[in-house]
């Protein structure tokens, strides 16, 4: 192990000493690290799908007290940063020595994974985040917002058809999110929610399959062991959904250009960018580079946020006062404004509180990554890390520490409340990440979300049933939190 040589410190000594002795520890050139496991470091249950990531990441965090672990994913030696203080060093205030995620991008390979914001490295990133930064402005989200209740109002449509029967909440939501997306990004009605065999849910599923192991497989690679997925030519994404969608894509912008048609959607904002792009801008659009920020706001958009709305409605199942109190709010507002408009909803105080306490106990990620650019030193410890380095930030760590959220699996949107918020430790809570690299799409995804809970909660309660399972299992195998087997509520009139 010791020839991997991965991290450096001059005082050695500090760190060694604040080691909890009771935990299996050793000590690499004075960073405390968790004990590696064959050549599965310290992922062996998670690679074998024993474990899910979201577990390990709070065994790790949990297990030590540093402000800094290292560990091994499988032979990439990653430090863990456990301190809100050097995460605000690594996020925000020293954001140029770490602006890049450590994933693969090979253009060649995978030429649409390789131009997503996601991605994307140094110079390349800078131009697009500003390009695309407009695009998601609350103005600009707000014109989509006409959209967005179109999809609400077939989900309420959906939920009374099914009015006192058990539905799979994971199904319905997705098949929600895919229909605001896809409308949002691709310009098209996918009508998933009014047809049960629609062929646009199939190839979503398919673009970014959580429960195929191969795709799981890629996915591992791609953040863990980028050089397998040169080695193996491995996409992100499913090439015959990626190519099927990027026709599509390419399909409404040729019409869209031909014909003058405006929808104030996502594709319309790509449509300009592209028309607008010069050989003199620091970033120009190309077909490829356009369709691959709908294909990726698709895929980083419609699973993250129908799990999060499916996760929202668990919670509310089982604390039925919670849902009350909601539901009291959504109709206040809902009846002050005469109709869900885009005000109304922005007025839902606790709606958010809700849904900013469901990110906190369900973060769907559980970690971000970076990649450090440059020998860097953390002046409060003198810990010199190398070019290269891999920094992994334990955001489930983080939102199960009792010392920032107190009973941590508490269902409890009071944390967020106004006077409760402001006393949250910064750098503590992340679900959409920090710093320049900030997920994009937050305000559209909250905004969804939004949407739908109000829709479904105005007229509707959804109840724990036998088939509810209580607590989660976590499906070891899911990139993203999911459980086991569906999340099965009733929905009742009220
Ligand atoms: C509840 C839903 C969502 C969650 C929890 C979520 C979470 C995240 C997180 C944690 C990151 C990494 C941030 C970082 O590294 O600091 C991220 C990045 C990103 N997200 Fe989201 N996301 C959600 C929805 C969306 C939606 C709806 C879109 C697009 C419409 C989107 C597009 C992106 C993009 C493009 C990035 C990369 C940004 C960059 O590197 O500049 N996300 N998201």
């Amino acid at each position: 192990m010791r020839h991997l040589r991965p991290f450096c410190n001059r005082e050695k000594e500090m760190v060694q000493s604040e080691v909890n002795s009771e935990t299996q520890v050793s000590v690499i050139y004075g960073v405390p690290n968790e004990k590696p496991f064959f050549i599965f470091g310290s992922f062996y249950d998670v690679a074998l799908r024993k474990k899910h990531i979201f577990h390990k990441i709070r065994e790790i965090y949990n297990k030590f007290s540093t402000p800094y672990v290292g560990i091994y994913i499988f032979n990439q030696p990653t430090l863990v940063i456990r301190s809100p203080e050097l995460l605000k060093k690594v996020l925000v205030k020293d954001f140029d020595k770490f602006i890049n995620r450590k994933v693969a991008a090979n253009e060649a390979v995978d030429p649409i994974s390789f131009h997503t914001l996601f991605s994307s490295k140094n110079d390349n990133w800078r131009n697009l985040r500003a390009k695309m930064s407009p695009v998601f402005t609350s103005g600009k989200i707000k014109l989509m917002f006409p959209l967005m209740k179109e999809c609400g109002s077939d989900l309420v449509n959906y939920i009374k058809k099914h009015n006192g029967e058990v539905i799979e909440a994971r199904e319905v939501t997705k098949k929600y999110a895919v229909d605001i997306i896809f409308s949002c990004a691709f310009g098209i009605n996918s009508y998933c929610l009014k047809n049960d065999n629609s062929g646009i849910l199939q190839i979503a599923t398919q673009l970014v399959d959580f429960n195929s192991v191969k795709r799981n497989i890629s996915i591992f690679c791609f953040f863990f062991m980028p050089k397998l997925v040169d080695i193996f030519r491995l996409t992100f994404a499913d090439k015959q959904a990626s190519d099927y969608l990027m026709n599509i894509f390419n399909t409404t912008m040729e019409e869209r250009r031909k014909n003058a048609i405006v929808r104030n959607d996502l594709i319309d904002m790509l449509h300009n960018l592209k028309e607008n792009s010069t050989d003199k801008s620091d970033y120009t659009f190309d077909d490829i580079k356009v369709a691959a920020q709908a294909l990726s706001f698709f895929s980083a958009g419609n699973d993250t946020t129908s799990l999060t709305i499916t996760f929202a409605l668990y919670e509310l199942a089982l604390n039925t006062d919670i849902q009350d109190r909601l539901r009291e709010d959504i109709r206040k507002h809902h009846d002050a404004h005469g109709d869900f408009t885009y005000e109304a909803i922005q007025d839902m105080k606790y709606l958010d509180m809700v849904l900013c306490e469901t990110l906190r106990k369900y973060p769907l990620t559980n970690f971000l990554n970076r990649e450090c650019e440059t020998k860097y030193t953390f002046e409060e410890s003198g810990l010199t890390i190398d070019k290269g380095t891999s920094i992994l930030i334990p955001v489930a760590g983080l939102h199960y520490d009792e010392e920032y959220f107190p009973n941590p699996e508490k269902f409890d949107p009071e944390r967020f409340s106004d006077e409760n918020k402001s006393k949250i430790v910064a750098y503590t809570y992340l679900p959409f990440g920090d710093g320049p690299r900030v997920c994009i799409g937050q305000r559209f995804a909250m905004l969804v979300s939004k949407v739908s809970l109000a829709y479904i909660l105005k007229d509707f309660a959804v109840k724990k049933t036998n088939s509810t399972t209580v607590p989660l299992q976590l499906d070891p195998g899911a990139i993203f939190l999911a459980n086991k087997n569906g999340v099965h509520l009733k929905v009742d009139k009220v």
